[in-house]
């Protein structure tokens, strides 16, 4: 294991602006508490009321026009800190004192990516996607995944832990490896892909399966943390949530900072949501963009505790799923731990929340894939909501609209191999439609026959 003080970004020289004239500390999200804390204090929840956690700044920043020169002159640099599609952004989320302790693998830099093929399935003129699953592990939690194995590091913390569906465990395994931390992965057992299990087992985590749901073995995650000193590297850790506002600043970098009308996105735990949500709003209040987004969340029909808050008017009792079920694993979490965040970004954001069949998240999926992108189950959420909100008339056509596709088609081969070979069954048992299935044909090793069929069938 290394040094306490050896530094992860060695070779980095990269300058930081007026980082010395912002103060960083953690506040209580809940309007009604707004406790502050030491930004070195180790908490999730405020230990006054119990609320999420959140990073907040005071204190004054460059202007809109010097850090847009910032962020766009780094892209010429080669100091790691500046690769990085997330500290190249470093003035955004300024909560680290000395940037020796960053653990990056040049995360970020996602490709903006236009699909008319998918456009025209989800109902509109053009359509782009922000693809996350070009990130080192292959998913978006990268983005906040490098902030928060930083702040362990920063904290001098030995052990991280997480409970996942997949990604998460995925990239944490990773960035501990990459930080010199010991990893310790707790897992629905029977409910995770096997890419996702294989990439945690690669980078040498260990992991252990626990016969309960996402959302049980998060309570007992959080019991073990207190009493055996582990740093939480889950999407309540609010330095995840800084490092996953990258994605909206690198969006709008990609951009030339012209904010669409519309972001979309799958909605699990909802740390993404609220991440994007932050992000989003910190950027307008620089003046970097000149309108927010309208954020529109998309769960699975299964897993959907927030859709339905959200279509009872926000009102009452937040009711969680006991059961949740959905073949996009990845979001399958029936009490997701941020929605009070959440909640806030999509209703300041004029936005919606929307629910999706599996059969409608299988064909939109393979619509992606047809367009030459290809993503995770859960990703594809967001291209099968798309459609249903521009039929029922809440996202105009020709309106400007980019999708977060948070997973690499590679995560989960099975479900693809299922789907095109007809075999692929909801929870349930309801058998999913191979609508735009692709069967892989034996064939004899004979050219004449293969001629034969390609004859057949141009
Ligand atoms: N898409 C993918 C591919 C995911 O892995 C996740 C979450 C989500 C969407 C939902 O994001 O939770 O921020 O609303 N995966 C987590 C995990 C829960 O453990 O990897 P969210």
């Amino acid at each position: 294991m290394a040094s306490e003080t050896q530094s992860r970004t060695p070779q980095s020289t990269a300058a930081t602006l007026n980082s010395a004239e912002v103060q960083a500390e953690l506040v209580c999200f809940e309007p009604a508490c707004r406790a502050r804390f030491a930004i070195t204090e180790v908490l999730y929840n405020c230990p006054k009321c119990g609320g999420l956690i959140e990073v907040n700044y005071t204190g004054s920043r460059p202007d809109a026009a010097t850090l847009r020169k910032l962020f766009r002159d780094r892209r010429l640099s080669n100091d790691p800190l500046d690769v990085s599609g997330v500290w190249r952004y470093r003035e955004l989320m300024p909560f680290l004192d000395d940037y020796r302790h960053v653990v990056t693998l040049g995360e970020g830099n996602t490709r903006m990516l236009d699909a008319p093929l998918a456009a025209s399935y989800g109902g509109m003129d053009r359509l782009t996607f922000k693809h996350q699953g070009f990130n080192p592990t292959g998913s978006f939690k990268d983005n906040g995944m490098t902030c928060g194995a930083t702040q362990a590091r920063r904290l001098k913390m030995r052990r991280v832990a997480c409970v996942s569906t997949g990604n998460t465990s995925a990239s944490m395994a990773a960035y501990a490896a990459a930080g010199d931390l010991e990893a310790l992965i707790f897992l629905p057992h029977g409910n995770i892909s096997f890419g996702k299990l294989a990439q945690a087992l690669e980078y040498g985590a260990r992991t252990f399966q626990v016969d309960a749901n996402f959302d049980q073995i998060l309570a007992l995650v959080r019991v073990l943390a207190e009493r055996i000193g582990i740093y939480l590297l889950n999407s309540m850790n609010p330095f995840r949530v800084e490092g996953q506002k990258s994605i909206v600043f690198e969006m709008m970098d990609q951009r030339d900072w012209r904010a669409p009308d519309w972001i979309v996105l799958p909605g699990g735990n909802l740390g993404n949501t609220s991440a994007f949500g932050k992000g989003l709003r910190e950027m307008y209040e620089l003046g970097l963009i000149d309108k927010m987004p309208r954020l529109a969340v998309i769960q699975a029909e299964g897993s959907a505790p927030f859709h339905e808050y959200f279509a009872r008017g926000a009102k009452g009792e937040f009711r969680s799923v006991e059961k949740p079920e959905t073949l996009a694993t990845a979001i399958r979490i029936g009490d997701p731990v941020s929605w009070p965040k959440a909640l806030y970004e999509v209703q300041s954001s004029k936005g919606v929340v929307e629910r999706v069949t599996e059969q409608e998240i299988a064909d939109a999926k393979a619509q992606i894939g047809r367009c030459g992108i290809g993503c995770e189950p859960a990703s594809a959420a967001t291209l099968a909501g798309i459609r249903k909100l521009t039929a029922s008339g809440v996202i105009r056509r020709d309106e400007d609209v980019v999708a977060v596709l948070t997973g690499n088609v590679l995560k989960d081969p099975d479900y693809i191999y299922r789907y095109h070979t007809g075999t692929l069954e909801a929870p349930g048992g309801v058998k999913i439609q191979s609508t735009y299935g692709n069967q892989s044909v034996v064939v004899p090793n004979d050219a004449d026959r293969i001629a034969e069929l390609l004859r057949e069938r141009p």
